[in-house]
């Protein structure tokens, strides 16, 4: 990758930190004479997710070759709702407090909504609205994936994960959360801020009983119409595979964040007030649409 892929204009930049802060995957960093550059030991773990250069007021930020005329547009209606899916990132940047009620049920009648494949739904949600609790269950994820990271350099380990859960998930987790791993992104974590649920305040969590029909559907529907109806709210989200992977493994987390044990934990989802304000749009590119007529 070229070196001038990834760089910082010096001589527009504000320093505000807010790319950093954004940052899902620790790539830039504030130096100690407040200068913000981006972490040559890290750009492998760039996801190409655009969230730096949307954030920054002065078009300072240029990563993974990406520039501001082509991959980026102006949010210049937000009162539709198909601009309303233009414009929503994920957040990962909260305000520290948890949603309050009202919000809240905003966001469950949204979710109630949604269509169902079965003729009634199995998914059980279950919100922790405290940042003190979700933290309760920090340290059991923190230690889950680091023997994650132990069994994905044993090739027996991969093996059998690969035997059980396919080839697919084997990949995703050979590539995209080994070298998080191996960078501690998910190790350091503080009552304020974790790599896993980001400092978020309120955690909601989509699992059903292992053998209910439909169930993965059915709860990856429902994550989308929260982070939406979250969206419309002025609420942040961002979806968060993480956690249900640690808590289908984990007896003792289960039990922290009272999931049944016979319930397959499917997907999360993080909320709060957002700490920033997203100036531009990230132009995303679908792999392939075939119209045959
Ligand atoms: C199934 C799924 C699982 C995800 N898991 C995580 C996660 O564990 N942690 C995280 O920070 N983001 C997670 N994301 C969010 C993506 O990283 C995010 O969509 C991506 O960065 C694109 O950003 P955008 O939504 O602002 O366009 C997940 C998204 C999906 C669809």
């Amino acid at each position: 990758m070229p070196v001038n892929s990834f760089y910082i204009e010096k001589s527009t930049c504000s320093q505000c930190g807010i790319c950093e802060a954004v940052c899902p995957a620790l790539v830039i960093e504030k130096l100690d004479d407040g200068s913000i550059d981006f972490n040559s030991n890290n750009l492998d773990l760039c996801l190409g997710c655009g969230q730096c250069m949307a954030v920054c007021k002065t078009k300072s930020v240029f990563a993974k070759g990406m520039n501001y005329a082509d991959d980026f547009f102006e949010i210049t209606r937000a009162d539709d709702f198909l601009s309303l899916l233009e414009s929503r990132r994920s957040v990962r940047q909260f305000k520290h407090k948890p949603l309050c009620q009202e919000d809240l049920n905003k966001i469950i009648n949204a979710i109630s909504n949604v269509p169902h494949g079965d003729a009634h739904h199995n998914v059980e949600i279950t919100i922790l609205n405290s940042r003190e609790k979700i933290m309760e269950g920090i340290p059991l994820m923190s230690e889950f994936f680091d023997k994650l990271g132990k069994w994905l350099h044993n090739p027996f380990m991969r093996r059998i994960i690969k035997k059980r859960k396919g080839e697919a998930t084997l990949n995703t987790l050979k590539n995209h959360l080994l070298p998080r791993i191996e960078k501690g992104v998910y190790q350091n974590f503080s009552d304020d801020y974790d790599g896993i649920t980001r400092g978020a305040y309120t955690l909601m969590i989509f699992h059903a009983p292992y053998d209910s029909e439909e169930h993965v559907e059915d709860a990856f529907i429902m994550v989308s119409y929260a982070s939406i109806a979250a969206h419309a709210l002025g609420i942040g989200a961002t979806i968060v595979g993480l956690v249900p992977a640690a808590l289908n493994k984990s007896p003792e987390l289960r039990k922290i964040y009272e999931i049944p044990d016979k319930h397959n934990s499917v997907i999360s989802l993080i909320l709060g007030y957002p700490k920033y304000k997203y100036h531009r749009g990230i132009k995303r590119e679908l792999k392939s649409v075939k119209i045959i007529s």
